[in-house]
């Protein structure tokens, strides 16, 4: 039985921001005087949002996100900034982060160094290789420039980082960019995968590539090692975030 994906805490969330609600409404009802201060409630408000989050036993990075939700959204709304800037920010936001919630693997990006690694471990005659989330292509543009002898497909679901991927790639043509899901890629095709993801999906990542890369094929995964399971080699990198990258045969 394969593993499921985690489960999105943003329902969760919302409803600690709403129970937390609660309390400062009471109090606003029974003290009206408290709406002249509205930093006050919505302090309030963090507070007990910030209880039930606890109750809840989500992670403890949550309680200074409800702590300080409204009370900022109470500040921010005194700055002279228009109401569509603000859209506009939350469209961008979500444009690029798309389910982070649900994936638990936010964008950040390899550096040169690390592509110029693994253009060293991909196989000797060429072959595809994939990038499972390819953010917005740098790492592959880099990595098909250094070897025009294999074939390379990004596989991406966050629409702006894709769109950008498809701009950056236009002129290489050994680089496909698909705009999707890379649980339903099957990974059987590929001689290389690599993965710069996080430590959630790592487990799955490693049952999905035992049951589907063929013999031989190489897996790469950027900072997060697969659980219970050793690697055949780790590379420790000298570029700025110190990358160790660990090397997998899962088809072995
Ligand atoms: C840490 S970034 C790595 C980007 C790129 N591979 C690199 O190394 O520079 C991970 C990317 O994976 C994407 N991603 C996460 N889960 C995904 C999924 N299930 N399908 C497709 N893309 C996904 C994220 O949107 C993000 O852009």
């Amino acid at each position: 039985m394969s593993r499921r994906p985690p489960s999105s805490p943003l329902l969760p969330a919302l409803a600690a921001q709403v129970l937390g609600a609660l309390p400062a409404l009471a109090a606003l009802v029974l003290v009206p005087g408290l709406a002249e201060i509205p930093l006050l409630p919505a302090l309030a408000q963090g507070a007990c949002a910030a209880i039930v989050s606890r109750l809840q036993r989500a992670p403890a990075w949550w309680i200074p996100i409800h702590l300080g939700f409204l009370p900022l959204a109470v500040l921010a709304a005194r700055l002279p900034v228009p109401p569509a800037a603000w859209l506009g920010g939350f469209l961008v936001l979500l444009l690029v982060f798309w389910r982070t919630d649900r994936s638990r693997v936010p964008l950040y990006l390899s550096h040169r160094i690390v592509a110029e690694c693994v253009a060293g471990l991909l196989p000797p005659g060429g072959g595809q290789v994939a990038d499972l989330g390819c953010g917005e292509g740098g790492f592959l543009a880099n990595l098909s420039r250094l070897r025009p002898d294999c074939s390379f497909l990004g596989v991406e679901h966050a629409p702006l980082p894709w769109l950008v991927a498809r701009w950056r790639t236009r002129d290489l043509p050994n680089v496909v960019i698909r705009y999707g899901d890379f649980w339903n890629l099957d990974l059987g095709p590929f001689a290389a995968v690599y993965a710069f993801l996080s430590p959630v999906p790592m487990a799955r990542l490693g049952e999905k590539a035992a049951r589907e890369m063929g013999h031989g094929a190489l897996l790469v995964s950027n900072s997060f090692p697969i659980p219970d399971l050793a690697a055949e080699d780790e590379i420790q990198l000298a570029d700025p975030r110190r990358s160790r990258l660990y090397l997998y045969r899962p088809g072995a």
